[in-house]
């Protein structure tokens, strides 16, 4: 891949673009619809998982785009119904076979299972071995802590190259963000707009939503940029990499049209006081296989499955 001024650099060498687009909630159909508007408007990072039940029309997307693989970052997720050693590498060859592609250039851990972390280590020690055999050429997780990170650290060799969660203004994650640059870590931003907050609100009274907050809305009057440019272009000023979904091909463009202006030190702060430290999802330290019961069907006649939402 040719590297951009914009992309982040990993700790393994490697580089990755710091803005992509995202398919969680996207239905099966309009994902490879999404996924080739968004490689047009030159988009060049795809975020998909094997939970997301959407990999195969990612791959279908990619191919029908007409960009070259090579150009082009894929993002997938072992999810926690695989962890373990060997079912994590049956898990990533489906996964693999779905995107119709033999590498990802990120594999992600979906989440932390502090009360099964056992398997969440032997699940990332199959990752390091995908990194070694050149199948994966980044390796990282998603959702965890610091304690979950320092945790993961001690018994095993790889620091994961990114952490991808949940980061947008009422979530600002500072602590945390604080440690990744301690160990070399990119933050990769899930729900950078705040979608959480308005499509699963924990209070339906009171949906946030950071695209009509005042903050970005004069920000966007000054910059003459929508408020998802603004917050978007917040998340590259602190150096985040963000993966806003969207299955309209006229929001996928906007969300692209964020390389062109920068954010001032005050204004990043501004939008950093947005902040109320209340997560939107689930709460890492209690995910395990007996709260999230659904389970991944690795065999290829499951393969155009579809997750309803
Ligand atoms: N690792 C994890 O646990 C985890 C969890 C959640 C998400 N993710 C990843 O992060 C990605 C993004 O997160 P997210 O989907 O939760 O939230 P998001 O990207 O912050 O917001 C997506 C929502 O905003 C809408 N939208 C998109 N662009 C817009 C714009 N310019 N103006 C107004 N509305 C806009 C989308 O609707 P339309 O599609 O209708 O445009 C959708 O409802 C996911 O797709 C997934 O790849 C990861």
């Amino acid at each position: 891949m040719k590297k951009l001024e914009s992309d982040l650099s990993l700790n393994n060498s490697t580089h990755m673009p710091a803005l992509g687009l995202g398919v969680f909630q996207s239905p099966p159909k309009e994902t490879a619809e999404a996924v080739e508007a968004a490689l047009r408007a030159g988009y060049r990072l795809i975020d998909t998982a094997a939970a997301y039940m959407n990999e195969k029309q990612v791959g279908e997307g990619i191919k029908r785009s007409g960009v070259n693989r090579d150009e082009i970052f894929v993002v997938t997720k072992l999810w926690i119904s695989d962890y373990g050693s060997e079912q994590a590498k049956v898990a990533f060859d489906a996964s693999l076979r779905r995107l119709g592609t033999d590498y990802v250039n990120l594999y992600l851990m979906h989440q932390p299972m502090p009360n099964e972390f056992a398997r969440t280590i032997a699940a990332y020690r199959s990752m390091e071995g995908f990194l070694k055999e050149g199948r994966a050429k980044a390796i990282g997780v998603s959702n965890f802590s610091p304690a979950h990170l320092e945790k993961l650290m001690t018994e095993t060799s790889v620091v994961p190259a990114v952490n991808q969660v949940e980061l947008h203004p009422f979530f600002v994650q500072k602590e945390l963000t604080a440690f990744h640059k301690k160990l070399g870590i990119i933050t990769q931003s899930w729900s950078p707009i705040g979608g959480i907050h308005r499509y699963r609100p924990s209070d339906p009274s009171a949906v946030l939503d950071a695209l009509s907050h005042p903050v970005t809305l004069a920000l966007a009057d000054k910059y003459k940029k929508t408020p998802a440019q603004v917050v978007l272009r917040w998340q590259i000023d602190h150096g985040y990499c963000a993966i806003p979904k969207s299955v309209h091909e006229g929001r996928i463009k906007e969300n692209f049209g964020v390389f062109n202006f920068k954010l001032t030190a005050e204004e990043i702060a501004d939008i950093d006081q947005l902040d109320n430290g209340v997560r939107g999802g689930p709460n890492p330290e209690a995910i395990d296989t007996k709260t999230f019961t659904f389970a991944i069907n690795n065999s290829p006649e499951a393969d155009s499955a579809a997750r309803q939402y």
